[in-house]
């Protein structure tokens, strides 16, 4: 486990524990705030990501920073990472071997961000880190604690792209953790 997140990010520059590694470009590791109270977790880079090391920079990043305007999140002031940090080919779901390869380095990203909130982005993020058992349509919009940690499940934002009543649910989503947040 390492204290800061330079060191965790230099750790696993080369990192070939699963076979993500090979097709990747760069990877992923995660980017804001590393005091962030709020931290957003998704799924793993797409093209975009990959390109540029960054997450959530896509079209999926861009409805997602055009939410954080409505609500007033911060970009910069919040942490973003995923659940595994190099691109599955051709966007495919991460498999449960790269999921568990890589979980190790979004832990002590935890670990160290010690955010107050962690919002949880789709179904791979909701069922990695809380369980098989919770769906996302039962349980987004519902908070969850779980170790003095706030959870708060919602839609993955590419599955906002085309549908306008996820957008408004995902808006809703991020009020109530806006207002928790505020609340101390
Ligand atoms: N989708 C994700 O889950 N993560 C990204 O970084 C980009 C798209
Ligand atoms: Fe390593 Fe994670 Fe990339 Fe797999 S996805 S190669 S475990 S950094």
């Amino acid at each position: 486990m390492y204290e800061n997140l330079e060191e965790l990010e230099n750790s696993f520059k080369d990192c070939k524990k699963c076979k993500l590694c090979n097709a990747r470009q760069n990877i992923v590791f995660g980017v804001g705030n590393p005091n962030a109270d709020i931290m957003f977790i998704g799924e793993g880079p797409g093209g975009d990501e990959d390109k540029q090391g960054e997450p959530f920079i896509g079209k999926a990043g861009q409805l997602m920073n055009k939410a954080f305007d409505i609500v007033g999140i911060k970009r910069e002031e919040v942490y973003i990472a995923n659940i595994v940090k190099c691109r599955p080919p051709n966007n495919r779901d991460p498999e449960e071997d790269e999921i568990q390869a890589c979980m190790d380095y979004l832990r002590n990203q935890v670990m160290i961000i010690k955010p107050k909130i962690i919002v949880l982005l789709g179904r791979i993020a909701l069922q990695n880190i809380l369980g098989r058992e919770y769906k996302i349509t039962a349980s987004r919009g519902k908070w969850v604690e779980k170790k003095g940690i706030m959870y708060m499940p919602t839609w993955h934002p590419a599955a906002l792209l085309r549908d306008e009543t996820k957008k408004i649910e995902f808006l809703n989503d991020l009020k109530q953790v806006v207002e928790r947040n505020s609340n101390g």
